[in-house]
């Protein structure tokens, strides 16, 4: 592998503190090149910290970060985005009123510029940059399954569609690591399938080192190649989602069960059948498809789960 291949992302001991809150103790944990790499955990666990570090929006109190073998510390977020780490967020930061080709456009900032002049006379240069830009957007809106709704305001799609938009803005910008915050919260089953798939496609055609949060942990486990558990800033837990639905201290904090006590708390949900204890089976049987295994939290006070819509 050259230097320019490695897309992994190495996180060392990093500890974020807001005046009097702890918000991430001594994270480490490595999102290897290429692979779709999920931290997951309840809210209020440090997630979003954990990505406004990586992506330059705030500064660790201590610890460090690596992507590509640089060290991204003390670095602002335009220069971090300029060396491929791109980045959705949890709450949709579209231009409502501009169309969906124009909202992925956005993400084409790092293409060559012709500069403010020779645009504002429409050298000719300016109008290729323009029209390979349009078409990168273009090829990006196909990727995520959006090129019937090209021309169409984002306001006026489904929330659903709208997080494609800007996971496309996202690869726009020809990123070799991409940061995904919560791309399913508050999305219905069908949605958060849909979801899925994009993902799984983005990654084959791109090859694009995926970093994902999330607290839905049916989603999470089913897509990601490696996980990392984090509780109220700690990592409690990490492995392949084989072996994170296997590892006790994920077990406690999800399933809340201890010696003697049944494995959830909801009467009608059935208990797994397997040795192994599976999520699917409780998501997809509780009274409202919780994102996650809510029912029988009990360890995780502060857990707040987001219901999917149905
Ligand atoms: N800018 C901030 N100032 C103060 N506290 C913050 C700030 N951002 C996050 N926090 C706190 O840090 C903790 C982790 O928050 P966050 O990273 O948003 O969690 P998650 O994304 O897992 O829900 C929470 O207690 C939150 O209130
Ligand atoms: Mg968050």
């Amino acid at each position: 592998m050259t230097a320019t291949d490695d897309r992994s992302l190495v996180v060392t001991d990093v500890c974020v503190n807001f005046a009097g809150i702890r918000a991430l103790d001594g994270i480490s944990f490595t999102a290897q090149s290429g692979q779709v790499h999920c931290v997951l955990g309840p809210n209020g666990a440090g997630k979003s910290t954990l990505f406004n570090i990586i992506s330059g929006f705030y500064t660790a109190t201590s610890g460090d970060v690596c992507y590509g073998g640089r060290s991204l510390r003390g670095m602002r977020a335009h220069r971090i985005a300029r060396m491929g780490v791109a980045r959705t967020f949890q709450n949709l930061e579209l231009s409502g009123a501009e169309s969906v080709l124009d909202n992925i456009q956005l993400g084409c900032y790092q293409d060559e510029s012709p500069g403010v002049l020779r645009t504002c006379v429409g050298w000719p240069s300016s109008r290729r940059s323009e029209r390979a830009s349009r078409q990168r957007a273009s090829e990006m809106a196909g990727l995520v399954g959006l090129t019937s709704v090209l021309s169409r305001p984002c306001g006026r799609l489904p929330y659903g569609v709208q997080k494609r938009v800007e996971i496309a803005r996202a690869l726009a910008a020809r990123p070799g690591l991409l940061l995904l915050d919560e791309p399913v919260a508050g999305m219905t089953s069908d949605e958060v399938d849909a979801m899925a798939a994009v993902i799984r496609e983005v990654h084959d055609a791109t090859g694009v080192t995926v970093l994902l949060i999330e607290h839905d942990v049916d989603f999470a486990l089913g897509l990601a190649d490696e996980v990392t558990v984090l509780d109220f800033g700690k990592i409690i837990a990490g492995g392949t989602p084989r072996e994170i639905r296997a590892h006790p201290a994920f077990i406690a904090a999800y399933l809340g069960t201890g010696p003697g006590e049944p494995v959830l708390a909801e009467p009608s949900v059935p208990e797994p059948t397997e040795s192994e204890p599976t999520c699917s089976s409780l998501a997809t049987s509780s009274t409202a498809r919780l994102s996650g295994c809510l029912s029988a939290s009990s360890q995780w006070g502060s857990f707040s789960f987001t219901a999917r819509r149905t």
